[in-house]
Protein backbone atom coordinates (compact mmCIF):
# COMPACT_ATOMS: atom_id res chain seq x y z
CA UNK A 1 0.00 0.00 0.00
CA UNK A 2 1.72 3.56 -0.95
CA UNK A 3 1.55 6.14 1.35
CA UNK A 4 -1.02 9.12 0.67
CA UNK A 5 2.38 11.19 -0.73
CA UNK A 6 3.30 8.87 -3.08
CA UNK A 7 -0.12 8.46 -4.34
CA UNK A 8 -0.42 12.20 -4.49
CA UNK A 9 3.01 12.34 -6.50
CA UNK A 10 1.89 9.15 -9.28
CA UNK A 11 -1.01 11.25 -9.75
CA UNK A 12 0.89 14.31 -10.60
CA UNK A 13 3.27 11.88 -12.99
CA UNK A 14 0.23 10.79 -14.52
CA UNK A 15 -1.23 14.13 -15.28
CA UNK A 16 2.62 14.97 -16.26
CA UNK A 17 2.97 12.36 -19.15
CA UNK A 18 -0.73 12.62 -20.48
CA UNK A 19 0.78 14.31 -23.63
CA UNK A 20 3.52 11.06 -24.07
CA UNK A 21 -0.25 9.12 -24.20
CA UNK A 22 -1.81 11.28 -26.54
CA UNK A 23 1.67 10.91 -28.87
CA UNK A 24 1.59 7.14 -28.46
CA UNK A 25 -2.01 6.93 -30.39
CA UNK A 26 -1.28 9.80 -32.31
CA UNK A 27 1.76 8.18 -33.89
CA UNK A 28 0.61 4.80 -33.68
CA UNK A 29 -2.78 5.68 -36.15
CA UNK A 30 -0.24 8.10 -38.43
CA UNK A 31 2.06 4.91 -39.28
CA UNK A 32 -1.10 2.90 -39.91
CA UNK A 33 -0.40 0.01 -37.01
CA UNK A 34 -3.77 -0.29 -35.96
CA UNK A 35 -4.65 -0.87 -40.40
CA UNK A 36 -2.02 -2.70 -41.15
CA UNK A 37 -2.88 -5.33 -37.79
CA UNK A 38 -6.40 -5.25 -39.07
CA UNK A 39 -5.48 -6.58 -42.26
CA UNK A 40 -3.29 -8.84 -41.74
CA UNK A 41 -4.71 -12.30 -41.33
CA UNK A 42 -2.98 -13.57 -37.77
CA UNK A 43 -1.31 -11.88 -35.42
CA UNK A 44 2.17 -10.07 -36.45
CA UNK A 45 5.51 -9.72 -34.43
CA UNK A 46 7.01 -6.08 -34.06
CA UNK A 47 10.14 -7.26 -36.94
CA UNK A 48 6.66 -7.86 -39.31
CA UNK A 49 5.17 -4.80 -38.05
CA UNK A 50 8.03 -2.48 -38.80
CA UNK A 51 9.11 -4.24 -41.97
CA UNK A 52 5.64 -3.53 -43.17
CA UNK A 53 5.49 -0.11 -42.33
CA UNK A 54 8.99 1.05 -42.95
CA UNK A 55 9.85 1.83 -38.99
CA UNK A 56 12.89 0.78 -36.68
CA UNK A 57 12.44 -2.30 -35.29
CA UNK A 58 13.59 -0.73 -32.35
CA UNK A 59 11.09 2.22 -31.58
CA UNK A 60 8.07 -0.46 -33.26
CA UNK A 61 8.45 -2.46 -30.59
CA UNK A 62 8.92 0.02 -27.92
CA UNK A 63 5.18 1.87 -29.35
CA UNK A 64 3.63 -1.43 -30.18
CA UNK A 65 4.43 -2.74 -25.95
CA UNK A 66 3.17 0.58 -24.97
CA UNK A 67 0.24 0.28 -27.21
CA UNK A 68 -0.34 -2.75 -24.95
CA UNK A 69 -0.15 -1.10 -21.95
CA UNK A 70 -2.34 1.25 -23.11
CA UNK A 71 -4.99 -1.76 -23.79
CA UNK A 72 -4.87 -0.21 -27.73
CA UNK A 73 -3.30 -3.61 -28.39
CA UNK A 74 -2.98 -7.33 -27.05
CA UNK A 75 0.07 -9.38 -26.74
CA UNK A 76 0.35 -12.88 -26.76
CA UNK A 77 3.87 -15.11 -26.39
CA UNK A 78 3.92 -17.77 -29.18
CA UNK A 79 6.70 -20.07 -29.06
CA UNK A 80 8.82 -17.01 -27.11
CA UNK A 81 7.69 -14.41 -30.00
CA UNK A 82 5.37 -11.98 -28.68
CA UNK A 83 2.66 -11.52 -31.28
CA UNK A 84 -0.02 -7.88 -31.36
CA UNK A 85 -3.22 -7.80 -32.39
CA UNK A 86 -6.06 -5.07 -31.81
CA UNK A 87 -8.59 -4.43 -29.23
CA UNK A 88 -12.13 -3.99 -29.47
CA UNK A 89 -11.58 -0.67 -28.80
CA UNK A 90 -8.63 0.00 -31.64
CA UNK A 91 -10.70 -2.38 -33.71
CA UNK A 92 -13.99 -0.21 -33.10
CA UNK A 93 -12.28 3.40 -33.28
CA UNK A 94 -8.72 3.17 -34.60
CA UNK A 95 -8.90 0.90 -37.79
CA UNK A 96 -9.87 2.95 -41.28
CA UNK A 97 -11.88 0.50 -42.36
CA UNK A 98 -14.36 1.00 -39.16
CA UNK A 99 -17.47 2.75 -39.42
CA UNK A 100 -16.78 4.64 -36.49
CA UNK A 101 -12.99 5.09 -37.18
CA UNK A 102 -12.24 8.71 -35.11
CA UNK A 103 -9.29 8.86 -37.15
CA UNK A 104 -9.60 12.05 -38.70
CA UNK A 105 -10.27 12.99 -35.34
CA UNK A 106 -7.00 12.34 -33.84
CA UNK A 107 -4.96 13.34 -36.89
CA UNK A 108 -6.84 16.76 -36.58
CA UNK A 109 -5.58 16.96 -32.72
CA UNK A 110 -2.26 15.49 -33.78
CA UNK A 111 -1.75 18.13 -36.00
CA UNK A 112 -3.30 21.10 -35.41
CA UNK A 113 -5.31 21.17 -31.74
CA UNK A 114 -1.98 19.86 -30.12
CA UNK A 115 0.16 22.93 -31.28
CA UNK A 116 -2.74 25.41 -30.04
CA UNK A 117 -2.18 23.54 -27.27
CA UNK A 118 1.27 23.98 -26.57
CA UNK A 119 0.48 27.85 -26.25
CA UNK A 120 -2.01 27.31 -23.35
CA UNK A 121 -0.57 29.62 -20.73
CA UNK A 122 -0.11 32.10 -23.48
CA UNK A 123 -3.89 31.87 -23.91
CA UNK A 124 -4.57 32.32 -20.29
CA UNK A 125 -2.80 35.11 -19.92
CA UNK A 126 -4.06 37.05 -23.18
CA UNK A 127 -7.56 35.04 -23.03
CA UNK A 128 -7.67 34.51 -26.59
CA UNK A 129 -6.78 31.89 -29.37
CA UNK A 130 -3.34 30.97 -30.43
CA UNK A 131 -3.10 30.86 -33.95
CA UNK A 132 -0.95 33.74 -34.66
CA UNK A 133 1.46 32.04 -32.04
CA UNK A 134 1.17 28.55 -33.35
CA UNK A 135 0.70 28.92 -36.61
CA UNK A 136 1.59 32.40 -37.88
CA UNK A 137 -2.14 33.30 -39.20
CA UNK A 138 -4.36 36.30 -37.57
CA UNK A 139 -7.57 35.46 -36.14
CA UNK A 140 -9.39 38.30 -36.35
CA UNK A 141 -11.98 36.21 -38.67
CA UNK A 142 -12.25 33.38 -36.86
CA UNK A 143 -12.86 30.73 -39.52
CA UNK A 144 -10.39 32.23 -41.85
CA UNK A 145 -8.03 31.05 -39.45
CA UNK A 146 -9.49 27.62 -38.74
CA UNK A 147 -9.47 27.49 -42.50
CA UNK A 148 -6.11 28.75 -43.13
CA UNK A 149 -5.91 26.15 -46.12
CA UNK A 150 -7.74 23.97 -48.60
CA UNK A 151 -6.33 21.06 -47.51
CA UNK A 152 -6.54 22.48 -43.24
CA UNK A 153 -10.74 23.11 -44.25
CA UNK A 154 -10.58 19.53 -45.82
CA UNK A 155 -8.88 18.08 -42.70
CA UNK A 156 -11.35 19.88 -40.18
CA UNK A 157 -14.37 18.55 -41.79
CA UNK A 158 -13.22 15.29 -42.00
CA UNK A 159 -12.03 15.58 -38.10
CA UNK A 160 -15.42 16.65 -37.08
CA UNK A 161 -17.38 14.41 -38.77
CA UNK A 162 -15.98 11.20 -36.89
CA UNK A 163 -17.73 11.70 -33.77
CA UNK A 164 -21.30 11.92 -34.96
CA UNK A 165 -20.79 7.79 -35.78
CA UNK A 166 -20.64 7.13 -32.44
CA UNK A 167 -22.53 10.43 -30.39
CA UNK A 168 -25.21 11.17 -33.47
CA UNK A 169 -27.97 8.84 -32.43
CA UNK A 170 -27.64 9.60 -28.62
CA UNK A 171 -27.84 13.51 -29.55
CA UNK A 172 -30.65 13.66 -31.97
CA UNK A 173 -32.40 10.50 -29.96
CA UNK A 174 -32.65 12.68 -26.65
CA UNK A 175 -35.97 14.72 -27.96
CA UNK A 176 -38.52 13.34 -30.79
CA UNK A 177 -37.73 14.89 -33.37
CA UNK A 178 -39.95 13.42 -35.41
CA UNK A 179 -43.18 16.18 -35.61
CA UNK A 180 -40.27 18.16 -37.74
CA UNK A 181 -40.06 17.45 -41.21
CA UNK A 182 -38.13 20.13 -42.72
CA UNK A 183 -34.65 20.75 -40.26
CA UNK A 184 -31.78 23.12 -41.08
CA UNK A 185 -28.48 22.11 -39.73
CA UNK A 186 -26.53 25.60 -39.53
CA UNK A 187 -23.20 25.24 -39.41
CA UNK A 188 -23.73 21.68 -40.44
CA UNK A 189 -20.02 21.79 -42.03
CA UNK A 190 -19.84 18.06 -43.93
CA UNK A 191 -23.41 17.03 -43.75
CA UNK A 192 -22.20 13.98 -41.17
CA UNK A 193 -25.01 14.72 -38.41
CA UNK A 194 -27.51 15.19 -41.41
CA UNK A 195 -26.70 11.64 -42.36
CA UNK A 196 -27.49 10.22 -38.76
CA UNK A 197 -30.57 12.80 -38.63
CA UNK A 198 -32.17 11.32 -42.12
CA UNK A 199 -31.00 7.17 -40.88
CA UNK A 200 -32.73 8.25 -37.64
CA UNK A 201 -35.78 10.20 -38.82
CA UNK A 202 -36.89 8.33 -42.00
CA UNK A 203 -39.03 11.01 -42.95
CA UNK A 204 -37.18 14.15 -42.66
CA UNK A 205 -35.54 16.00 -45.22
CA UNK A 206 -32.21 18.61 -43.66
CA UNK A 207 -30.72 21.49 -45.31
CA UNK A 208 -26.96 21.95 -44.04
CA UNK A 209 -26.34 25.48 -44.35
CA UNK A 210 -22.69 26.77 -44.06
CA UNK A 211 -20.20 29.21 -45.75
CA UNK A 212 -19.82 28.52 -49.61
CA UNK A 213 -16.48 27.16 -49.07
CA UNK A 214 -17.45 24.57 -46.89
CA UNK A 215 -20.52 23.86 -48.81
CA UNK A 216 -18.34 23.21 -52.00
CA UNK A 217 -15.43 20.92 -50.36
CA UNK A 218 -18.35 18.84 -49.07
CA UNK A 219 -20.01 18.51 -52.53
CA UNK A 220 -16.77 17.46 -53.74
CA UNK A 221 -14.94 15.20 -51.17
CA UNK A 222 -18.24 14.29 -49.01
CA UNK A 223 -20.31 11.31 -50.13
CA UNK A 224 -24.15 10.98 -49.47
CA UNK A 225 -26.10 8.12 -50.13
CA UNK A 226 -29.38 10.05 -48.74
CA UNK A 227 -28.92 12.39 -51.19
CA UNK A 228 -32.47 13.22 -52.09
CA UNK A 229 -33.39 14.23 -48.52
CA UNK A 230 -29.87 16.10 -47.48
CA UNK A 231 -29.39 19.31 -49.26
CA UNK A 232 -26.77 22.15 -48.89
CA UNK A 233 -27.17 25.77 -49.23
CA UNK A 234 -23.83 28.51 -49.11
CA UNK A 235 -24.32 31.45 -47.13
CA UNK A 236 -23.61 33.35 -43.56
CA UNK A 237 -24.91 32.85 -40.88
CA UNK A 238 -24.86 36.29 -39.31
CA UNK A 239 -26.03 38.16 -42.38
CA UNK A 240 -27.51 36.21 -44.96
CA UNK A 241 -31.20 34.59 -44.79
CA UNK A 242 -31.51 30.70 -43.80
CA UNK A 243 -33.39 28.10 -45.31
CA UNK A 244 -36.94 27.43 -44.27
CA UNK A 245 -36.98 25.26 -41.48
CA UNK A 246 -39.38 23.52 -38.97
CA UNK A 247 -36.02 23.08 -36.55
CA UNK A 248 -32.60 24.52 -36.98
CA UNK A 249 -29.71 22.45 -35.36
CA UNK A 250 -26.98 23.80 -33.90
CA UNK A 251 -24.25 21.67 -33.30
CA UNK A 252 -20.99 22.54 -31.66
CA UNK A 253 -21.35 26.14 -33.35
CA UNK A 254 -22.59 28.25 -30.17
CA UNK A 255 -19.04 27.00 -28.04
CA UNK A 256 -17.02 28.51 -31.51
CA UNK A 257 -18.39 32.20 -30.54
CA UNK A 258 -18.58 34.90 -27.46
CA UNK A 259 -21.88 35.54 -25.99
CA UNK A 260 -22.89 38.59 -27.77
CA UNK A 261 -22.00 36.70 -31.29
CA UNK A 262 -25.01 34.02 -30.06
CA UNK A 263 -27.21 35.80 -29.17
CA UNK A 264 -26.82 37.51 -32.63
CA UNK A 265 -27.31 33.89 -34.36
CA UNK A 266 -29.64 32.92 -31.91
CA UNK A 267 -32.14 36.06 -32.76
CA UNK A 268 -31.30 35.43 -36.41
CA UNK A 269 -32.76 31.50 -35.89
CA UNK A 270 -35.66 32.91 -33.65
CA UNK A 271 -36.87 35.37 -36.69
CA UNK A 272 -36.42 32.22 -39.07
CA UNK A 273 -38.72 30.37 -36.29
CA UNK A 274 -42.21 29.39 -37.53
CA UNK A 275 -45.23 28.99 -34.87
CA UNK A 276 -44.17 25.80 -33.01
CA UNK A 277 -40.56 25.23 -34.58
CA UNK A 278 -37.50 25.50 -32.32
CA UNK A 279 -33.94 25.10 -32.19
CA UNK A 280 -31.67 22.65 -31.15
CA UNK A 281 -28.44 23.23 -29.80
CA UNK A 282 -26.08 20.03 -29.26
CA UNK A 283 -22.75 20.92 -26.60
CA UNK A 284 -20.86 19.86 -24.32
CA UNK A 285 -22.72 20.86 -21.22
CA UNK A 286 -20.86 22.22 -18.29
CA UNK A 287 -22.37 21.05 -14.77
CA UNK A 288 -24.67 23.82 -12.89
CA UNK A 289 -21.38 25.15 -11.18
CA UNK A 290 -18.90 24.87 -13.95
CA UNK A 291 -16.78 22.54 -12.18
CA UNK A 292 -17.14 19.73 -14.42
CA UNK A 293 -17.31 17.04 -16.04
CA UNK A 294 -13.08 17.50 -17.02
CA UNK A 295 -14.26 16.65 -20.67
CA UNK A 296 -16.65 19.37 -20.74
CA UNK A 297 -13.90 22.02 -19.22
CA UNK A 298 -10.87 20.62 -21.29
CA UNK A 299 -13.39 21.40 -24.25
CA UNK A 300 -13.54 24.64 -22.82
CA UNK A 301 -10.15 25.49 -22.48
CA UNK A 302 -10.08 24.12 -25.84
CA UNK A 303 -12.50 26.70 -27.33
CA UNK A 304 -9.92 29.13 -25.81
CA UNK A 305 -6.85 28.26 -27.69
CA UNK A 306 -9.12 27.39 -30.72
CA UNK A 307 -11.93 30.07 -31.44
CA UNK A 308 -13.47 32.80 -29.26
CA UNK A 309 -15.89 30.98 -27.26
CA UNK A 310 -16.54 28.49 -24.35
CA UNK A 311 -18.30 25.75 -23.15
CA UNK A 312 -21.03 26.77 -21.23
CA UNK A 313 -23.71 25.59 -17.80
CA UNK A 314 -27.48 24.99 -18.90
CA UNK A 315 -28.51 28.01 -17.29
CA UNK A 316 -26.00 30.05 -19.45
CA UNK A 317 -27.13 28.16 -22.62
CA UNK A 318 -31.02 29.13 -21.17
CA UNK A 319 -30.17 32.46 -20.38
CA UNK A 320 -29.14 33.00 -23.66
CA UNK A 321 -31.55 31.33 -25.69
CA UNK A 322 -34.63 33.19 -23.23
CA UNK A 323 -32.60 36.84 -24.15
CA UNK A 324 -33.34 35.67 -27.77
CA UNK A 325 -37.39 34.93 -27.49
CA UNK A 326 -36.79 30.87 -27.20
CA UNK A 327 -39.64 29.19 -24.28
CA UNK A 328 -40.07 26.09 -23.21
CA UNK A 329 -36.06 25.27 -23.03
CA UNK A 330 -35.31 21.78 -21.89
CA UNK A 331 -31.88 20.11 -21.43
CA UNK A 332 -30.91 16.15 -22.04
CA UNK A 333 -27.61 15.32 -20.42
CA UNK A 334 -27.22 12.01 -22.59
CA UNK A 335 -24.19 10.63 -20.55
CA UNK A 336 -21.76 10.58 -23.90
CA UNK A 337 -19.62 13.35 -24.90
CA UNK A 338 -22.66 15.78 -26.19
CA UNK A 339 -25.76 16.78 -24.42
CA UNK A 340 -28.92 18.33 -26.31
CA UNK A 341 -31.47 21.51 -25.17
CA UNK A 342 -34.26 21.70 -27.36
CA UNK A 343 -36.25 25.14 -27.20
C1 LIG B 1 -17.18 23.77 -34.89
S1 LIG B 1 -17.86 23.56 -36.47
C2 LIG B 1 -19.24 22.48 -36.15
C3 LIG B 1 -19.64 21.70 -37.36
C4 LIG B 1 -20.79 20.73 -37.18
N1 LIG B 1 -22.00 21.39 -36.73
C5 LIG B 1 -20.40 19.62 -36.22
O1 LIG B 1 -20.80 19.66 -35.06
O2 LIG B 1 -19.67 18.72 -36.64
C6 LIG B 1 -18.64 25.12 -36.81
C7 LIG B 1 -19.24 25.20 -38.20
O3 LIG B 1 -19.80 26.51 -38.39
C8 LIG B 1 -19.48 26.95 -39.71
N2 LIG B 1 -19.47 28.41 -39.74
C9 LIG B 1 -18.66 29.24 -39.07
N3 LIG B 1 -18.96 30.53 -39.34
C10 LIG B 1 -20.00 30.51 -40.20
C11 LIG B 1 -20.77 31.53 -40.81
N4 LIG B 1 -20.52 32.83 -40.60
N5 LIG B 1 -21.78 31.15 -41.62
C12 LIG B 1 -22.05 29.83 -41.85
N6 LIG B 1 -21.36 28.81 -41.27
C13 LIG B 1 -20.34 29.16 -40.46
C14 LIG B 1 -18.12 26.36 -39.95
O4 LIG B 1 -17.77 26.33 -41.33
C15 LIG B 1 -18.25 24.98 -39.33
O5 LIG B 1 -18.74 24.06 -40.24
Amino acid sequence: MSSPEEQAFRLLTEYSNGFMVSQVLFAACELGVFDLLAEAPEPLGAAAVAARLGTSSHGTELLLDTCVSLKLLQVETKTGKALYQNTELSSTYLVRASPKCQGNMLRYLARTTYLCWGHLTQAVRDGRNQYLEAFGVPSDQLFSAIYRSEDERLQFMRGLQDVWSVSGRPVLGAFDLSPFPLICDVGGCSGALAKECTSLYPACRVAVFDTPEVVQTAEKHFSFPEAARISFCAGDFFKDPLPEADLYILARVLHDWTDERCSRLLARIHGACKPGGGVLVIESLLAADGRGPLTAQLYSLNMLVQTEGRERTPAQYRALLAAAGFRHVQCRRTGGLYDAILA
